[in-house]
């Protein structure tokens, strides 16, 4: 076993009762220390989500010279301005953070200074070359190993040409990047995609005062407008709070209050998803938070059915889909998911990781497509040992199908959890019955 791997034994529960808080979202985290940072004033950060992969966007800025203060309760940002960030004096680690590589990326280019990003061994093989193409095409100079396709990437900051740019894929980390490159560029930088991406770059753009218009699928920025410090409060990730949402509909007397939710629809893909499969998923108080839109979500346990799920729905739940799957493995009949071709290069290939995962515990059939998987439910899964392949999101994943197994389940390592998810196994134990 490598040296801090951290193996975990989960029992089975009769039902997941109570309420509970998830914290911050991530993606909006990211980009409120970002655009805090690039500001003129003091922002304030609320519910920040304290998780590894954004304390690597906070020390990224923090090296570039941007006072940023933590009481343990709100987080300060003393924003420099547009153009006072300073030269990092060693390579920025982004660690696991896909997210803070590509936007940092788009960041950097536009600066007068010298940068490295680099990231730990899952990151180093991520795909860079969707952004770093379209930002040399806006004049930035870029080097990476693989011919500038994967990182470590060295930027060599400069002035910026605004493009008009139909991405191939819907990637919001892609989008914003080049909205954050379009913030130095002269003339408009236009981002089109071909099914809308979280928009959480946009929302924020405007809440700071950036000039932008946002079109169904295009966002166009303009950009020298100074921005201008704000007060935010974080919503809770719903990204989190989608394997508590899983763990109550496939746990028999399940009734949970999941407080405080972002649900913004490029976000809500996976209620619309669970809903199809027969899921009791009721939205209350809905209101808006810092341009987000947050609601509290009641779950009860529900008679799920296999369905088929494709096309625009995919870029709107693309980081829940390991927990959908554990939805499918045990509904009546198949679910079929296409179009998720992007499921294989996230935090590790999700497709091939999940599939493992619920064949280890028992789960009907499986079959893997390139761009998606077929799962055949049943009955119920019967625990067993399994991996995580160093993925936050495949840990959790798999934590939740054991609460609804026969047997115990051994996971290698949980370790990851804390990129995304500290105090997951808190809130797991509080509210499971047993
Ligand atoms: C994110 C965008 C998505 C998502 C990731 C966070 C963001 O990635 O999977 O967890 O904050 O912009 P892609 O842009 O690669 O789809």
């Amino acid at each position: 076993m490598q040296e801090n791997m951290q193996p975990i034994t989960i029992k089975p529960a009769m039902s997941l009762r109570g309420e509970i808080v998830v914290p911050g979202d991530k993606s909006i985290s990211h980009r409120s220390i970002m655009l805090g940072s690039l500001a003129n004033g003091t922002t304030t950060i609320g519910n920040f989500l304290r998780g590894e992969d954004n304390f690597s966007t906070m020390g990224a800025f923090r090296s570039m010279g941007v006072p940023i203060e933590d009481d343990g309760r709100i987080i300060t940002v003393r924003g420099v301005g547009l153009h006072g960030l300073e030269e990092p004096e060693d390579v920025l680690d982004c660690g696991n953070s896909g997210t803070t590589i590509r936007l940092m990326s788009g960041l950097l280019s536009g600066q007068s200074f010298f940068s490295v990003l680099t990231g730990d061994k899952y990151l180093r093989k991520r795909p860079m070359k969707r952004v770093v193409e379209p930002l040399t095409k806006m004049g930035a100079r870029i080097a990476g190993r693989g011919g500038g396709t994967l990182a470590p990437l060295a930027i060599t900051g400069g002035s910026l040409s605004g493009i008009d740019y139909n991405s191939p894929i819907a990637s919001a980390q892609v989008k914003s990047a080049l909205m954050l490159a379009g913030l130095y560029a002269s003339g408009e930088t236009r981002v089109t995609e071909p099914s809308i991406s979280r928009d959480h770059s946009e929302r924020m753009f405007r809440f700071f005062g950036a000039d932008l218009d946002i079109l169904e699928k295009s966002v166009v920025v303009r950009g020298g407008k100074e921005l201008k410090a704000q007060d935010i409060v974080v919503p809770g990730d719903i990204s989190s709070a989608a394997f508590f949402i899983v763990a109550a509909l496939i746990m028999p007397g399940s009734e949970l209050l999941i407080k405080n939710v972002g649900v913004n629809p490029t976000r809500t893909g996976v209620i619309d998803i669970l809903q199809a499969m027969g899921a009791s998923i009721i939205l209350q108080d809905e209101r808006e938070v810092s341009g987000e839109p947050v609601a509290d979500i009641l779950v009860r346990h529900s008679r799920l059915k296999g369905i088929e799920i494709g096309g625009d729905v995919v870029p709107r739940a693309i980081d829940e889909f390991p927990a959908i799957c554990v939805a499918a493995s045990v509904a009546e009949g198949r679910t079929v998911i296409k179009d998720a071709r992007e499921l294989r290069v996230k935090e590790t290939d999700r497709i091939a990781a999940i599939a493992a995962g619920l064949r280890a515990v028992g789960s009907g059939d499986i079959a893997e497509n390139d761009d998606g998987m077929e799962i055949e439910g049943v009955e119920q899964l019967k625990g067993g040992t399994v991996e995580s392949f160093g993925d936050h999101r495949i840990a959790m994943s798999l934590s939740i199908a054991a609460l609804a197994s026969r047997a115990e389940l051994h996971i290698d390592d949980v370790s990851p959890v804390t990129t995304s998810f500290p105090g997951f196994f808190d809130i797991l134990q509080k509210v499971a019955v047993r």
